[in-house]
């Protein structure tokens, strides 16, 4: 079977066959692939263990589709354009060939330095082309990649570093993001003061600022790339895979505890980026895809790197964020570059929408075919500023729906096939099976209904574990309806059965597109001197989504509470990252608790809200005065 649908019947005649079907379908897709030995059975699954295993018997790499594949007829094509955060910085192009010659040459530093199948390798990097072939390198010799986000902690890091016990970390100097720069290698040193499983620390030169380099252990990635190729070790063997071993970890919060640590497979997770890439961009040979996300996230991982250039795609990797120099920065790159697609977030939209039109006017943005937002719902103002002032009305918006867990994307339309509808992420893809089931876990039949939102039936891009933990991925994900995989989102589904996503239903937040914990923002507010509780909620924010509410209990009151907010709020920085800063902090005398000592959160949420006059039910709180007081104070 052809790896991609043309018009709506071609959907509607894939989607039911793949129901019908599933392994047969999903066993045609996966000959547009190149294996090194085929499989003998598509899919064998349960989600009681879970125990999920796509394409049982195969072997791959996912690095030969990726790149060797593409050398017989786009060898002189670019595989990644690169954009620096300094407008006046001259552009990267690498090749497909360029490209394949710098991961295989990587690949051999790697191993050089003692990496192999199996190991975990952490990768904390600027956005920039080195992250990709970094990556890719990874995935060449078989090691797994764990990369984390350059806005994180050292604390963060070391927790994700330790969990996965990491035998190197390939990281940068520095990073610039628009004024500011990041001190990667700096924070990475305070990292790994408490991970002693770090034995090789390799380091680009971006920033050009100044690194401490320990003897025996960090090591440039310059010189070991010259090194490389005086050793002649500018080609590197793909490792074979099984279709099962682990690709990549990520981590990603969830509502209790530390983030854990998402594992993806190699076989499913490339027949599912690349399937979902080409279906739902509709992607054109010779078309320059843009998506601005960080490889950092899941988005970046299926969205820059993988799915795009297994279907042999130009894929724009950017630097800098949106508001640098001005706020027509992504404007000025569709173009420059004649950015065919564009992917990008609500709170990106959202954020550029308030600086006005001034920023778009001049600009030729008629090179866009397609447009994509991820992350978060779309509300309808940001979706028509999108569609008006960014498509002129001419390109489809793809409001693609999915999650860390998922790999790759479930919900959205096909460009140019699926008829959308604002704020609509409408039709499940070929071979995902949602389910809207009540607090009981039946299932809500029929249209024009809501509830959670679950997948019945596995697609090959599905999590197989958390690292080190399965346990923890079955309570989850699979233990909160029997057989099904709880998304923890809240769901809609129209007249048309059409879906749209509302938001989480469990303790995650989502600022800005990023993933946050409350329990994680709780835990390292409770790290501030003199903090006895807190309970964190998220609440409407204009750009961001959701914004962080703090409701912190001090032993003492703080005698200037503004300094005390801004102290509060460097601790969570410090402890995870600028990103889970609370935008507000009030100080409360107690907490609204059930006589069983729950803090009854949805309270405290409709207080975030504005919305106290409605509060509900308050009668079995142990204390239901503590309510009225947090009330009156509210930020
Ligand atoms: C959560 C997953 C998937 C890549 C980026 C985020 C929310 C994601 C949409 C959308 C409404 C969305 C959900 C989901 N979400 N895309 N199109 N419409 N909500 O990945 O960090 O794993 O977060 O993001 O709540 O559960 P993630």
């Amino acid at each position: 079977m052809k790896l991609q649908v043309e018009n709506f019947e071609e959907y509607q005649k894939a989607y039911q066959y793949s129901v019908e079907n599933p392994e047969g379908f999903w066993g045609e897709i996966a000959e547009n692939f190149v294996w090194k030995k085929k499989w003998n059975k598509v899919l064998d699954w349960n989600f009681k263990e879970p125990k999920i295993e796509w394409y049982q018997g195969a072997t791959l790499n996912i690095t030969e589709n990726c790149l060797d594949r593409h050398l017989a007829d786009k060898a002189d094509q670019p595989a990644i354009v690169w954009e620096s955060n300094d407008p006046n910085e001259a552009n990267r192009t690498y090749t497909y060939r360029e490209l394949h010659q710098e991961v295989c040459t990587f690949a051999n530093v790697l191993k050089q330095n003692g990496a192999k199948k199996g190991d975990r390798i952490c990768l904390y990097m600027p956005m920039v082309p080195e992250l990709a072939i970094a990556v890719l390198a990874c995935a060449r010799i078989g090691a797994i990649h764990s990369v984390v986000f350059g806005g994180f902690s050292a604390q963060s890091i070391a927790d994700r570093i330790q969990d996965a016990q990491c035998s190197m970390v390939v990281t940068a100097d520095g990073s610039h993001r628009g004024n500011k720069e990041i001190f990667l290698k700096h924070i990475m040193d305070e990292a790994i003061i408490s991970c002693p499983c770090v034995k090789t620390v390799i380091v680009l030169e971006r920033s050009k600022s100044a690194v401490s380099m320990i003897k025996g252990r960090d090591l440039f990635w310059h010189s070991e790339m010259e090194r490389m190729r005086s050793l002649g070790l500018t080609d590197c063997p793909a490792e074979e895979m099984d279709a099962e071993d682990p690709l990549f970890i990520l981590y990603t919060s969830g509502s209790t505890g530390k983030p854990k640590g998402v594992v993806h497979t190699c076989g499913g997770y490339m027949v599912f980026t690349a399937y979902t890439f080409q279906n739902i961009f509709q992607y054109q040979s010779g078309e320059m895809y843009f998506c601005t996300a960080d490889i950092g996230w899941i988005t970046g991982h299926s969205y820059i790197v993988y799915g795009p250039l297994i279907q042999g795609a130009t894929s724009l990797i950017f630097e800098g964020i949106p508001t640098f120099p001005d706020a027509g920065r992504f404007w000025d790159i569709v173009d420059k570059h004649d950015v065919n697609i564009l992917y990008t977030a609500p709170t990106a939209i959202r954020s550029l929408m308030q600086f006005g039109l001034d920023y778009v006017k001049d600009k030729d943005l008629s090179s866009l075919r397609v447009l994509g937002s991820v992350g978060e719902p779309i509300n309808e103002e940001a979706w028509n500023w999108y569609n008006e002032h960014i498509g002129k009305g001419k390109c489809p918006i793809v409001d693609t729906w999915w999650q860390t867990e998922t790999g790759g994307i479930l919900i959205s339309p096909l460009a140019n096939i699926t008829p959308t509808k604002p704020c609509y992420a409408t039709l499940p893809l070929p071979g995902v099976q949602p389910i809207l089931v009540d607090e009981k876990g039946e299932e809500i039949t029929g249209n024009g209904v809501s509830g959670n939102l679950c997948i019945k039936f596995p697609w090959p891009g599905i999590l197989r574990t958390t690292y080190g933990d399965h346990e923890r991925c079955r309570t989850n994900y699979f233990a909160t309806y029997e057989d099904l995989y709880f998304t923890g989102d809240g769901c809609m589904r129209d007249e048309d059965g059409y879906y749209r996503i509302t938001g989480r239903v469990d303790d995650v937040m989502n600022i800005s597109g990023h993933r946050i914990g409350t329990a994680e923002v709780e835990n390292a507010i409770n790290m501030f001197t003199d903090v006895i509780e807190s309970a964190v909620v998220g609440y409407p924010h204009d750009i961001k989504g959701q914004g962080i509410y703090a409701y912190v209990i001090m032993a003492s009151t703080p005698k200037d509470p503004v300094l005390a907010r801004k102290d509060i709020a460097a601790t969570v920085s410090q402890i995870i990252g600028a990103i889970a800063r609370p935008d507000k902090i009030q100080f409360v005398t107690g907490l609204p608790k059930t006589r069983s000592g729950k803090i009854m959160r949805r309270i405290l949420r409709k207080i975030a809200e504005g919305d106290i006059n409605n509060l509900g039910d308050t009668s079995t709180l142990l204390d239901p005065s503590v309510v009225d007081k947090i009330k009156e104070e509210r930020l």
